[in-house]
């Protein structure tokens, strides 16, 4: 685990940087917010070189669209064999603004949204904006002790008028990648409530062991037909600010009402940030491997050092995503009314997401990041136990 030159990356330089991560929370160690602390890929950064060059910073140039809708389709085939046409993939800001487009375009007016928790924050605040309502659907324990799916909870909750389904995969915060037969039962429910999936697969190149990412409407006739998907390069190569995600258009007829509305969808894709995509799908394939790598070690890491200093905080390690979801009930109680993630900021100057904000089921739960060098792991979690051992005696 040592020797990389991640390792040498500080604190300090990390602040002057100045990312969000690193100057949201002054003062504090940050790993709060799904950005990583590694930079990004020299064919990203090629990338903006050749746009600066050029002084490409005008609107979308239709070939640039052409070119990153070609490289997302390759890069889709190469590693997860599923086969789409560069037509199907139009360029969008971002995410979550794919996630708009599906929710005012493709579900019936001012139906709910299914959510399964803990989720993606932003879901639960941005949901509402919209007019919509979001139903809750906790995870379940399964297989041991992995959380699942509740299917009898989502299927009643397409009773209750949902038309909408989110699907986070690999998952947001729990860092799981879900199986070929945990989706097949999903799409048996979702076809049988004639509902449709938002899937969201922004984390998808960031699996491990073998874990493998499975793209949902890639199982069968039947997802592709009830699903709309959402992917970028911007969590797998650290780039969400050059604002460029993938709107990925499986189903015939809302590929036919797509006509009216690309140039909508991909208005606030920015010029930049599509060329840079398109560079990262076709050459970034090395550097993602790497931090791969170096993420994977984090993994076990965290579980030495809290096992080590802060036993009373259980995780597991995630299946993909650079994500660690913290389940601190077995703290001593020392927190007062504070959420956890209030009383590491107060009292360790660590900067956490309280899990409340993931759902219900998030309550006493942290999200941490793990893309951040082994060094500062370390020092994040022993501030945080010293801040445990500290209050309870
Ligand atoms: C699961 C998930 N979905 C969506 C987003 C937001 O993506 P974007 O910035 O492309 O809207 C994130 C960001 O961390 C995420 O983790």
């Amino acid at each position: 685990m040592t020797g990389h030159r991640f390792d040498d990356i500080t604190v300090e330089s990390l602040m002057e940087t100045g990312s969000m991560k690193w100057t949201r929370m002054p003062g504090h160690l940050a790993a709060f917010v799904a950005e990583m602390d590694f930079g990004t890929a020299p064919a990203v950064t090629q990338s903006l070189q050749n746009s600066t060059d050029k002084a490409l910073w005008g609107y979308l140039p239709p070939a640039v669209t052409r070119d990153m809708s070609q490289a997302t389709s390759e890069f889709l085939n190469t590693r997860y064999s599923w086969d789409v046409p560069s037509s199907r993939i139009y360029p969008t800001a971002d995410v979550l603004s794919a996630y708009e487009v599906v929710l005012e375009r493709f579900t019936k007016p001012g139906s709910a949204v299914i959510l399964p928790t803990p989720a993606y924050m932003p879901f639960l605040t941005l949901t509402p904006l919209r007019g919509r309502e979001i139903i809750q659907v906790p995870m379940i324990e399964g297989e041991g002790g992995r959380l699942e799916m509740d299917l009898e909870g989502i299927a009643a909750a397409f009773d209750q008028g949902a038309h909408l389904m989110i699907l986070c995969n690999p998952h947001n915060p729990l860092g799981r990648v879900y199986t070929e037969s945990e989706l097949l039962a999903l799409a048996d429910v979702v076809e049988a409530k004639g509902g449709v999936v938002f899937s969201d697969e922004i984390h998808a190149p960031i699996t491990f062991d073998d874990h493998a990412h499975i793209p949902y409407a890639s199982l069968n006739e039947t997802t592709a037909a009830h699903t709309l998907t959402a992917t970028s390069a911007s969590k797998a190569w650290n780039i969400p600010g050059l604002k460029c995600a993938q709107l990925i258009v499986s189903n015939d007829d809302h590929q036919a009402s797509m006509k009216d509305i690309a140039f909508i969808v991909s208005h606030g894709a920015a010029t930049p940030g599509v060329a840079a995509n398109t560079a990262a799908y076709r050459d970034g394939g090395e550097w993602l491997e790497d931090v791969l790598g170096y993420i994977d070690d984090n993994r076990a890491l965290l579980s030495g050092l809290l096992a080590t200093h802060l036993p009373e905080v259980t995780y597991r390690e995630p299946e993909g995503t650079y994500i660690a979801w913290l389940d601190a009930k077995g703290l001593p109680d020392i927190k007062g009314d504070r959420s956890w993630a209030q009383f590491f900021s107060d009292e360790a100057r660590v900067g956490l997401t309280d899990g409340a904000l993931c759902g219900e089921a998030g309550v006493d739960h942290l999200r941490l990041m793990l893309s951040t060098p082994h060094h500062i792991l370390e020092k994040i979690v022993i501030a945080m136990a010293e801040a445990v051992r500290k209050h309870e005696s």
